[in-house]
C-alpha cells in the first residue's frame, strides 16, 4: 500500500513533504532541493528506489511498498567535524522510533547500522549539501523476505516480530526523534550523543571485530569512541587504531 500522505501531513506540521512512487535515490533529490534553498525539515520519501545508496558505495535494497526510504534536509548549526556524531545521533533516533512504535529493541553498530540481533533492519547515510545536512534513513519495515545474497545480513521489523507495522507511524516518530537528537547535538555538543550511543550499542566496548577498510582488514577489540565520534580499536599487538570509516563485523 502507498503511504497515507494525508495522514502524514496532518501529523508532521507545516513542512514540505515530497513523496515519489519511484525515485532513483531520495538522497539525490533532497540534495537538489537543499541546493535550491529548501527549508530545514523538508522530507523526500519514496515507495521504491531504483538506485538506493548505502554507505561505502553500496546499494540499498529498496523494494516497493515495504520499507521507509527517506531523506530529510536539516539546517542545524553543525560543523562538518560534527557530521560523524550526527550519524550516531540519527542511529539513536531511528532505534528510538522503532522501539516506540513496534516495541522492538535494536542494537547499534558503529557508525550507521541499526540491528535486530545480528541482522540489519535500518541504515543511515549522511551527506553535506552546502551548509545543509541530508539525513538519509532506510528502514526495512514490512519486507517478507530478502534476496538470497542479503538473507544472512538483513531483516525487517515484520520478520523479527511476525507483525506488519505502520510505516506512517514509524515515520512520524522518526521525524520527531531526529529533531530531538539533532537539537540535543546542536545545544549540548557531542558528549551526550557519544555517551548515549556507547550505552545503546553492544559494539562500542570490548567486542572482537573485523573492520573492512576497503583495501585491508583490521582485527581487534573495540575500545570506545573518541571525541570526534570515531571508533577506537585495540589491535592484537596492543596498538590503538582510530577507525574513521569502515565496515565493522563481529568476529565469529
Ligand atoms: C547504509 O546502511 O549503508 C546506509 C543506507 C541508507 C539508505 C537510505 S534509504 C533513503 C536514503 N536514500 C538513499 O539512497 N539512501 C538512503
Amino acid at each position: 500500500m502507498p503511504l497515507d500522505l494525508a495522514w502524514l501531513r496532518s501529523q508532521l506540521g507545516a513542512r514540505r513533504i515530497d513523496w515519489h512512487p519511484v525515485i532513483g535515490s531520495t538522497m539525490t533529490e533532497a540534495a537538489r532541493l537543499a541546493a535550491l534553498g529548501c527549508e530545514s525539515g523538508t522530507i523526500v520519501c519514496a515507495d521504491a528506489q531504483t538506485a538506493g545508496q548505502g554507505r561505502l558505495g553500496r546499494k540499498w535494497h529498496s523494494e516497493p511498498d515495504s520499507g521507509l526510504y527517506i531523506s530529510i534536509v536539516l539546517r542545524h548549526a553543525l560543523s562538518a567535524q560534527t557530521l560523524p556524531v550526527a550519524t550516531l545521533a540519527l542511529g539513536l533516533a531511528t532505534a528510538e522510533a522503532i522501539l516506540k512504535t513496534t516495541d522492538i529493541a535494536c542494537d547499534l553498530r558503529w557508525p550507521n547500522d541499526v540491528l535486530i540481533g545480528s541482522k540489519k533492519c535500518a541504515g543511515i547515510l549522511t551527506q553535506l549539501e552546502g551548509s545543509a545536512m541530508i539525513a538519509g534513513i532506510g528502514v526495512n519495515v514490512n519486507h517478507a523476505q530478502f534476496p538470497k545474497e542479503l538473507r544472512e545480513l538483513a531483516t525487517s521489523l515484520r520478520i523479527a516480530s511476525g507483525r506488519v507495522h505502520s510505516r506512517e507511524k514509524i515515520l512520524v516518530e522518526l521525524v520527531a526523534s531526529i529533531h530531538a537528537f539533532c537539537n540535543l547535538l546542536e545545544t549540548e555538543g557531542r558528549e551526550p550523543i557519544l555517551r548515549m550511543f556507547s550505552a545503546a550499542s553492544s559494539f562500542v566496548h570490548g567486542r572482537r571485530v573485523r573492520v573492512d577498510l576497503g583495501d585491508s582488514i583490521l582485527s581487534g577489540t573495540t575500545a570506545g569512541l573518541n571525541d570526534a565520534g570515531f571508533l577506537l580499536l585495540e589491535g592484537d599487538q596492543g596498538e590503538r587504531n582510530v577507525i574513521i570509516a569502515g565496515g565493522v563485523r563481529p568476529c565469529s
